[in-house]
């Protein structure tokens, strides 16, 4: 068997050569099209639910497909409107003090358009709206058909769109959300946050979620042949039966296919079967975190010598489970989970990252040794577990909610098979701490129900349950595969149950927890931060030397996953405002190092590690005792203050040493000896004033693709260069060239600066009177003078377009007639729109005789956009009404709205301790993407970011 180590560097890079290539492979006519650009985004309902329960294909509001959104902000997906909001204190603290939730109304609920064309050829197509997840309660409309509403934001959903779609034509899109519900007790942020896709099959083909494919060897142990399991589900709308033949090829991680099997196949008219068969690999590559070996099972569906579909499924040979003993046991021999528990958001973005941001975060953690990640508390989005696949990190997959209700049923089905073919998936977590249910008997017979769907669907993975109990057997834990522990460490708790119940593989779900602010080195309340020093963490977790101390000999609980990796927005810990975020991570939300991390990596990652802390800017404090620590896996460590050695001392494993130094200006510098021998040196120096800025992006060259992002850190530096570690300048930053700037953080956990610099439209609204009337025989009839720019209505009685009902009676029809005094200054605005309380019941819109539009609802408020039309001067307007029943015409008002053109914001962040990190998107167009930051008494600089020309994946133009 091979395993075959390599860097993590290369690792990535081949990631994303894998993320590119799979847009240039062949499919078949099987299309999965990227369905996130060109969306429009209005913050507010003013339409309510909009699904008209009173006939079919009728959507209201934005959900009609003639409802104009031309004066909709445009953007891209993916996108959280609650990360653009401003903090207040008055919002929910726990998630995050945006405004948005209980008290914001207007901020709490948004929608999304967006119209897209299908060619003729996709007639008799099956086609498919997938969405990875919309937080939250989201109602979906095509064509003004109400396709479904799914209310958990955290669960990716589908619809099938073949009967409503318009082949040949125009599709009009309309998504509402509505996030005043939250899920969790942390920041969820709120919007489509996850990507959309339009998929198009022929009408034989994989069912979605069709293919499951896994690995298995005799004794769980990787000796000898894979046995791989395949089972495929295919499905047949059409109104005959089908006969074919459907091919599978395993092609390794090298590129050779190293087993074909076929199966010839019958379906039914209109129907779906399902069948598995096996194959063999012989001396397999197998994943692991050190060894991220990727299989691809391509599955060719062929019908009469022609190929009907063909789909590639990534997944991996490799074995889990966990020993009662030996603990998690990893390709057959014990392996320690070294994991972290993170949300899914990030400074800069909220939850709506870029795929890339999502490489970056995992390679962060491994660069700490971590090699597992809990997807706490939901269902991940599935470009997270593709770089957990690629770059090697174990998952624990989590579910969101424990319920046996058939909603509940569902969700968690739909997550195993989501996710059952990721190879880094090693276990399914059924839920976390449900404080009300977890020891009682309903609890257990729910998570046993739950666990026998997991079970059913996926019988590889092991399940476990986040259980924040001590020494209990009941309920959930007495009938959980693992035992899962949050918190409770200790003889008492852990060896007690141990003992007593020595059947039981446990593990640890959540441990630590040590709350810490990167670069602070003292409680500081009123400003809402902690010691970075491991020595804070709430009452119920414990540091990290203390957690991992206890774990670390006990190897039946099979390691543990961090609360957290990542800080969080939301769960203010321990202090609450000024704090928007957590301190738990041993990162900030940038994913800046904390001091903790350099703990962790000494006694994870194998590296040689040695690191001092604090920072050494301490003026005022001369003389002054410090307390200097060394995180260190080195034997030996050998302190030095100014040249002078201040003692050497002998490292306990997973401890870290500790000095009493007096404060002196200077350099305060550290020797590590293995075996008498220095083997790591380090220092940490006293900086001058702030002199400079330095910008350092991760990548310097990304894809011109809309999608990529280089991250940037932002540093203040002294005159020679070095950051100055207590900086808090406020920065000033420019962009040109083919990109834009998607997100600003600094990982402080009490800022309160914007994350996102919006261009801010402002409107004005004038109402639009002087109306008169006449009544017409018919309004529907096309070319009615009374519509043209020139017609005498001076002898027409005048009409009050601002009454709640109207003058026409039933079935009378009139035209409304006023003029509009436009000067050129108002054709400067961006747009112009004309906008009606409402037109009861049919409306024919025109300007100087142009049609600007029609309206046929009456709850409607209709808007049109009439700048192409107007000129500088008089105006007319002129609105054929046909009333159908009680009284009707022009009502509630009409006003002109002018939306002035909005300059480009002026991005700008301070640095937190020395740091801030900005997030750069390219566009589709190549370039050079220049970067400028500025600020008040510092150096600028400036920095390229090359948008190099790129095969895009395929989407949806
Ligand atoms: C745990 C909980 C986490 C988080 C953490 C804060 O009990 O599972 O979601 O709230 O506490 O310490």
């Amino acid at each position: 068997m091979k395993t075959k180590p390599a860097s993590l560097f290369a690792f990535a890079a081949v990631a994303l050569m894998a993320l590119n290539s799979l847009a240039a492979e062949d499919s078949g006519p099987r299309e999965r099209l990227l369905l996130d650009f060109g969306w429009k985004f209005r913050l507010g309902n003013e339409w309510g639910i909009a699904q008209d329960l009173a006939k079919a294909g009728t959507g209201r509001g934005p959900a009609d497909v003639t409802f104009r959104d031309a004066d909709w902000r445009p953007l891209n997906l993916p996108h959280d409107w609650a990360v653009e909001l401003p903090f207040n204190q008055n919002a929910d603290g726990a998630h995050g003090f945006k405004a948005i939730g209980p008290g914001f109304p207007t901020n709490s609920v948004a929608w999304y358009r967006r119209s897209f064309e299908l060619p003729k050829t996709d007639a008799g197509k099956r086609l498919w709206l997938e969405f990875d997840g919309v937080f939250r309660d989201s109602v979906v409309f095509l064509n003004g058909w109400c396709l479904g509403r799914r209310e958990s934001g955290y669960t990716s959903f589908r619809y099938e769109i073949t009967a409503v779609a318009n082949c040949g034509g125009k599709n009009t899109l309309a998504v509402k959300v509505d996030a005043p519900q939250t899920e969790g007790w942390f920041y969820e942020g709120a919007g489509i946050y996850r990507h959309v896709w339009l998929v198009k099959t022929t009408p034989v083909a994989v069912a979605p979620d069709g293919t499951f494919v896994f690995s298995q060897f005799r004794h769980n142990v990787p000796e000898g042949p894979a046995t791989i399991h395949i089972q495929t589900r295919l499905s047949n709308t059409q109104r005959a039966p089908s006969r074919g033949v459907v091919r599978f090829e395993i092609i390794a991680p090298d590129g050779k296919t190293v087993a074909t099997k076929k199966k010839r196949v019958r379906l039914g008219a209109r129907s779906e079967g399902e069948f598995e068969l096996t194959a063999k690999v012989s001396d397999p590559s197998l994943w692991s975190p050190e060894t991220p070996n990727l299989y691809r099972l391509r599955t060719t569906v062929e019908s009469g010598g022609a190929v009907l579909d063909r789909t590639e499924t990534p997944f991996g040979i490799r074995t889990v489970a966990f020993d009662a003993n030996k603990g998690f046991l990893l390709n057959g021999r014990p392996y320690v989970l070294k994991g972290t528990c993170n949300h899914q958001d990030h400074a800069g973005v909220g939850s709506a990252l870029p795929d890339r941001l999502q490489y970056f975060r995992v390679a962060k953690l491994k660069e700490m040794g971590c090699n597992a990640y809990r997807t706490s508390h939901n269902p991940p989005t599935p470009e997270l577990l593709e770089a957990c696949d690629r770059l090697g990190m174990i998952v624990m997959d989590e579910n969101r909610l424990l319920g046996s209700d058939p909603a509940n049923l569902v969700r968690m089905a739909q997550l195993v098979r989501r996710d059952r073919n990721h190879p880094s998936v090693c276990i399914w977590s059924l839920a976390n701490e449900e404080f009300k249910v977890q020891t009682t008997p309903a609890g257990g017979r729910v998570a046993e129900t739950l666990q026998a769907v997991v079970k059913a669907l996926d019988p590889t993975r092991p399940v476990t349950y986040a259980a924040n109990v001590g020494n209990e057997f009941k309920g959930i834990n007495s009938v959980i595969e693992v035992r899962g522990w949050n918190y409770y460490i200790g003889a008492t708790n852990m060896d007690a149950y141990h003992a007593a119940h020595p059947l039981q593989p446990e593990v640890g779900t959540e441990q630590g927890s040590t709350v810490s602010t990167r670069g602070i080195y003292a409680n500081d309340k009123t400003r809402g931060y902690v010691s970075a020093y491991d020595e804070n963490a709430p009452s119920w977790a414990h540091t990290a030397a203390t957690w991992w101390s206890f774990f670390a000999p006990r190897p039946w609980l099979s390691g543990a996953f961090v609360w957290t990796g990542f800080d969080y927005r939301g769960e203010p810990t321990p202090y609450w405002w000024p704090c928007i975020n957590s301190h738990f991570g041993i990162f900030d939300t940038c994913g800046f190092p904390k001091d903790n991390f350099y703990y962790y990596q000494s006694w994870w990652s194998g590296q040689t590690v040695l690191h001092l802390l604090p920072h050494w800017n301490w003026p005022g404090r001369e003389g002054q005792e410090m307390d200097v620590r060394a995180l260190s896996n080195c034997e030996e460590v050998e302190l030095f203050l100014n040249g002078q050695s201040l003692g050497r001392q002998r490292m306990k494993q997973n401890s870290h040493l500790g000095w009493k130094v007096k404060y002196a200006p200077g350099g305060l510098s550290a020797k590590g000896y293995r075996g008498g021998q220095v083997v790591a040196q380090t220092k940490v120096e006293t900086t001058g004033a702030p002199a400079s800025i330095q910008l350092v992006p991760d990548r310097q060259a990304i894809n011109a693709d809309g999608e990529d992002v280089s991250i940037v850190t932002v540093s203040v530096t002294d005159a020679q260069g070095r950051v100055v570690p207590v900086a808090s300048n406020n920065i000033q930053f420019d962009l040109e060239g083919p990109g834009r700037l998607l997100g600003v953080g600094n990982g402080d956990p009490s800022c309160h600066e914007p994350d996102v610099f919006l261009p801010v439209p402002t409107v004005q609204s004038s109402p639009v009177k002087g109306w008169r009337w006449r009544k017409v025989s018919n309004a529907r009839k096309a070319n009615l003078p009374e519509e043209k720019e020139q017609y005498d209505d001076s002898t027409w009685p005048a009409a009050d377009a601002s009454s709640s009902e109207g003058p026409l009676h039933e079935n009378e029809s009139a035209v409304f007639r006023t003029r509009l005094l436009v000067t050129a200054e108002m054709l400067t605005n961006a747009t112009l729109t004309l906008q009606f309380g409402r037109i009861d019941e049919d409306g024919w819109v025109y300007v100087n005789g142009h049609k600007v539009g029609e309206s046929h609802d009456w709850q409607d408020v209709p808007r049109f956009e009439v700048k192409p039309f107007l000129h500088a001067g008089e105006n007319t307007i002129a609105v054929a009404v046909a009333n159908r029943y009680g009284p009707g015409g022009l009502n509630l008002g009409v006003t002109l709205e002018a939306r002035h053109t909005p300059l480009p914001p002026q991005w700008r962040r301070s640095v937190f301790n020395g740091l801030a990190q900005l997030i750069v998107q390219s566009g589709k167009q190549p370039g050079e993407i220049r970067l400028r930051a500025t600020a008040d008494g510092l150096q600028p600089t400036t920095v390229t970011v090359e948008a190099k020309p790129c095969v895009l994946r395929p989407q949806v133009p």
